[in-house]
Order: C-alpha cells, then sequence, then structure tokens
C-alpha cells in the first residue's frame, strides 16, 4: 500500500456536502520500501496533512507522530477482534499498551477492525465485531481516555444499499442489519463517527455499465434525480445513501468520516494517472467547496 494514496475526510452532510474539517491521509506499512516514519510524518507536515489514519498500532510510527499535532486514527486488524471480544483484559491491555503508552493530544480515535462486514469476508467477523468494540470502549473508560479518544469502525460502503437505487431508499444490507444497529448504536452513545470506505473506482470496475463521468466530479453526468435531489456524482449520491440509512434506523445526526477514497493509477483499463488526477484533485476541489 502506498503513502498517502488515499485520503481521509471528515465531512457530516446532507443532500450535499455542508460541514467538514479536513483532509488526512491513509498511512499502510505493507509496502515493498517502508520510509522510516519520522521522513513520513515530515512529508505529512510539508504536504499540509492534518489527519492520519494507521491499520495497526506500530510503535515507531505512533512515537514519530508523537508531538507533530498530526490527528491519529489508530487501527485494530480485523484477526485480533476475536481475541479483543473474548477478554476485557485483552482490551485493557491493547489500550494500556497501544493507545496510554502514546497518548498525546492529537491521538483520537480507535479504528476496531477494517471493514469487518465485507461480503467477501463471509461473515467471519460478524459475531466478535460488537464485544470487540464494547471492550475496547470500556477500557478507554477505566484508562481515563474516553473524551479523548472516541472509537469507531470502518466500513465498506456495501454494508448499506438501496432498494431502489436512489439515496432516499438506503438502508444496511439486509444480512447484516441486526449486527450493524447495535454499532451504530454504541457509536451514537458515545459521541463517535461512522466511518466509511468509498471507491467509486470499484463501481467502474465491477459494472462495466457504469457511467464513468459519473465517477468523477466534473457534472458530466447526467444527474440522478432522487424526488428533486440531483445527484451528479457517485460519492455524494453514496454518502446520501448512508445518510439516508442512518437517519431511517435513527441515528439522524451522526458524524462521518470517510475513511478511504481514492483512485489507483495502475492495474486496470481505468486505473491511471489521468483518472486518478482527475478524481483526487476533484475530490480535494469538492471537500475544498464543501469547507467553505
Ligand atoms: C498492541 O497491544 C497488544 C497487547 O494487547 C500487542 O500484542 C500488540 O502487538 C500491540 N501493537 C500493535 C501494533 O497492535
Ligand atoms: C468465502 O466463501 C467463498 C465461497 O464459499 C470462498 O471461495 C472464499 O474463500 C471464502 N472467503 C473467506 C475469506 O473465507
Amino acid at each position: 500500500m502506498g503513502l498517502v494514496s488515499l485520503f481521509l475526510g471528515l465531512v457530516s452532510l446532507f443532500s450535499s456536502l455542508t460541514v467538514g474539517s479536513g483532509i488526512g491521509a491513509n498511512w499502510g506499512t505493507q509496502a515493498t520500501h517502508p520510509l522510516n516514519p519520522n521522513i513520513v510524518v515530515r512529508l505529512l507536515r510539508e504536504n499540509g496533512i492534518q489527519k492520519v489514519k494507521l491499520f495497526d498500532a506500530d510503535y515507531d510510527t505512533l512515537r514519530a507522530l508523537g508531538k507533530s499535532g498530526i490527528e491519529v486514527m489508530v487501527g485494530i486488524p480485523n484477526d485480533m477482534l476475536a481475541p479483543l471480544a473474548a477478554k476485557m483484559k485483552n482490551a485493557e491491555e491493547w489500550v494500556s499498551k497501544n493507545v496510554s503508552k502514546h497518548i498525546t493530544t492529537g491521538f483520537r480515535y480507535v479504528a476496531v477492525g477494517n471493514e469487518p462486514f465485507l461480503q467477501t469476508y463471509n461473515g467471519t467477523f460478524l459475531s466478535t465485531t460488537l464485544p470487540a468494540l464494547q471492550n475496547i470502549q470500556s477500557a478507554l473508560i477505566k484508562a481515563g481516555l474516553s473524551n479523548q479518544v472516541k472509537v469507531t469502525v470502518p466500513m465498506n460502503a456495501d454494508v448499506y444499499e438501496s432498494a431502489n437505487s436512489l439515496p432516499s431508499g438506503g438502508d444496511f444490507r439486509q444480512d447484516i442489519h441486526d449486527y450493524m444497529i447495535p454499532i451504530v448504536k454504541l457509536l451514537s452513545e458515545y459521541g463517535s463517527p461512522f466511518t466509511v470506505n468509498i471507491y467509486p473506482f470499484i463501481s467502474l470496475y465491477i459494472d462495466s455499465n457504469f457511467p464513468a463521468e459519473y465517477a468523477f466530479f466534473d457534472g458530466n453526468a447526467s444527474p440522478v434525480n432522487d424526488g428533486g435531489t440531483y445527484y451528479y456524482n457517485m460519492l455524494d449520491a453514496n454518502l446520501d445513501t448512508l445518510v439516508h440509512t442512518l437517519q431511517k434506523n435513527g441515528f439522524g445526526n451522526m458524524p462521518i468520516i470517510i475513511g478511504e477514497i481514492g483512485w489507483p493509477t495502475d492495474g486496470d483499463r481505468n486505473a491511471n494517472v489521468e483518472y486518478a488526477r482527475r478524481f483526487n484533485q476533484g475530490f480535494m476541489s469538492r471537500i475544498a467547496g464543501a469547507l467553505l
């Protein structure tokens, strides 16, 4: 995974992006040529990146981020969900080793699992995600950190769908609906955000009939009319599907974080530098516009 290939934006919205609080980057460590974390932190700062999402709680990474002022979301990999769900003590130890030890003003979120309900996992993490989340939340409270550090579960956008293909028809996927509700309820109770990863590229990849222009932000696609609300790009429509989903289930005021978004430059017909630039720059302008 490349550094700074994916963006992290904190937005809360309805029908169009209205409020936001900045752009960040995902920082993965599964790389062929990992850079020294101190160099990465310098790169981030020099490029004005104020937020970082990690996929684990690597010691050197957290130490390098230390007093940088960069806001941090640490991650708990899916394979740790079962032990964290099984014993409160494991969660306490995880928080003590990976949060308390590194606590600085920038430390803001713990991502419990990474897209654990992704369809391709066949339900492997269905029953462990909620208890792991509960235990981490309790451990944060016990450590006195729960005001500063919020839990979340980055979900793939495939956790919701729309019966009529319009944002207003959004709801959680039928097979995981009963698993999603208590998770969202816990997030809501503790003032935590809903984190979603959205990849318009994947829609184009999966479905060759998907109108390519709809993946971008130039307004060239014929809009989708949802009862008088017009959607000119997939991101807006997808995010509003989530907003409607949350509203429908009684969680209309939840903050939403886009955990990952981006466009690859290689490996597929539509993966090239030109499209990646178009998408990423269009997205940045979209978010910048929403921030004003
Ligand atoms: C975090 O804490 C646990 C102890 O529960 C430890 O096993 C793990 O390796 C630590 N580091 C990371 C990167 O998760
Ligand atoms: C999910 O199930 C499919 C079909 O049974 C199988 O091919 C695939 O390997 C499974 N994936 C995981 C992650 O278990």
